[in-house]
């Protein structure tokens, strides 16, 4: 298939790719509903913000998934009413089934992220994680979320590549992929057929087409500040915990899920939390945004 070019071919793979990606998400990326998940998206909020966390009257979540960051923070009471939206159907269906399976109200929609159904000045929070990358009009987007935001109120995104993190990246996911033949049959698994993750074959393939943009700081900086947006801050997340993390990924990808021992599962993911740990304490804030895996931005309509 060849990589679409044009914005609504871009939005048409992503609808189709996240549909057919959405029954399996949760287990795919780990999401956790409990107290580990809650704090690794309050995490996020607070380095994004660069401080306390303030509470919010109404959220919109973009690009809301199954729900990891919206459904996180109502029940850590960051916000009072979400709103959540999403370009795949098949997304906010399993988004509504993990609320109710978690007793919370959420108004949950099929909307793109660059045409918002929603009345000027709606919300206190537009709020999104690993986003911003698959909008083929990211100026677009950023005008809707000023537009929809009342004066005063805050942008978050989290979870958005950053170039070089996503070139540093390609190095171990290259060199796990090389390996996982050895990692199999050490661990005992067996290699799965291509696309298991992600809704078959056909999925998988467009799995390729889905990523758009790779940011350097400054991308997100002049997106934001042209939209009207002030008090902007961009930041950077999470290198050696990145590193450990892709390759564990790209090795548990070759393989039959049930088939990967609990104490491999249990060794990446613990790994993974205290190698953030050492991101936190050691690099972040030390060394520039840019090479960082992951950018926050934050900033607020002004008043
Ligand atoms: C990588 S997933 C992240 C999901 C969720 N935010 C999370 O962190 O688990 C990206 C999500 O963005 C959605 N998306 C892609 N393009 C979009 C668009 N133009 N408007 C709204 N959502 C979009 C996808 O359907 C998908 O659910």
């Amino acid at each position: 298939m060849a990589a679409p070019t044009s914005p609504d071919a871009i939005r048409d793979v992503n609808t189709r790719y996240h549909d057919g990606a959405a029954a399996d998400y949760d287990a795919k990326w780990g999401i956790d509903w409990g107290q580990i998940g809650r704090e690794q998206v309050l995490g996020k909020i607070r380095k994004a913000l660069g401080g306390a966390i303030p509470t919010f009257g109404r959220s919109l979540e973009v690009g809301a998934g199954t729900g990891y960051f919206s459904l996180h923070l109502l029940m850590a009471g960051v916000v009072g009413e979400a709103t959540c939206t999403d370009i795949a159907p098949g997304m906010v269906d399993v988004l509504r089934g993990n609320a109710d399976r978690l007793g919370l109200q959420v108004d949950a929609r099929v909307a793109d992220a660059e045409a918002l159904p929603f009345e000027d000045g709606s919300f206190d929070l537009v709020v999104g994680h690993a986003v911003l990358h698959h909008l083929p009009d990211l100026q677009q987007a950023f005008s809707e979320f000023f537009r929809v935001l009342r004066p005063g109120g805050v942008v978050v995104f989290a979870g958005e590549p950053s170039r070089y993190g996503d070139r540093l990246a390609g190095v171990p996911k290259r060199a796990a992929t090389a390996v996982a033949p050895v990692w199999r049959a050490a661990v005992r698994a067996s290699a799965a057929p291509e696309g298991l993750s992600d809704g078959g074959v056909e999925n998988h393939e467009l799995e390729q087409h889905v990523d758009v943009h790779a940011f350097v700081p400054g991308d997100l900086e002049v997106v934001a500040r042209d939209a009207g947006f002030g008090d902007i801050h961009v930041r950077g997340e999470e290198l050696l915990a990145n590193w450990f993390g892709w390759t564990n990924r790209a090795l548990e990808a070759t393989a039959v899920p049930d088939e990967v021992p609990m104490a491999w599962k249990q060794y990446a993911f613990h790994g993974y939390l205290a190698l953030q740990k050492v991101d936190r304490g050691l690099l972040e804030g030390r060394l520039p945004a840019a090479v960082f895996y992951n950018l926050l931005v934050s900033a607020r309509r002004p008043a």
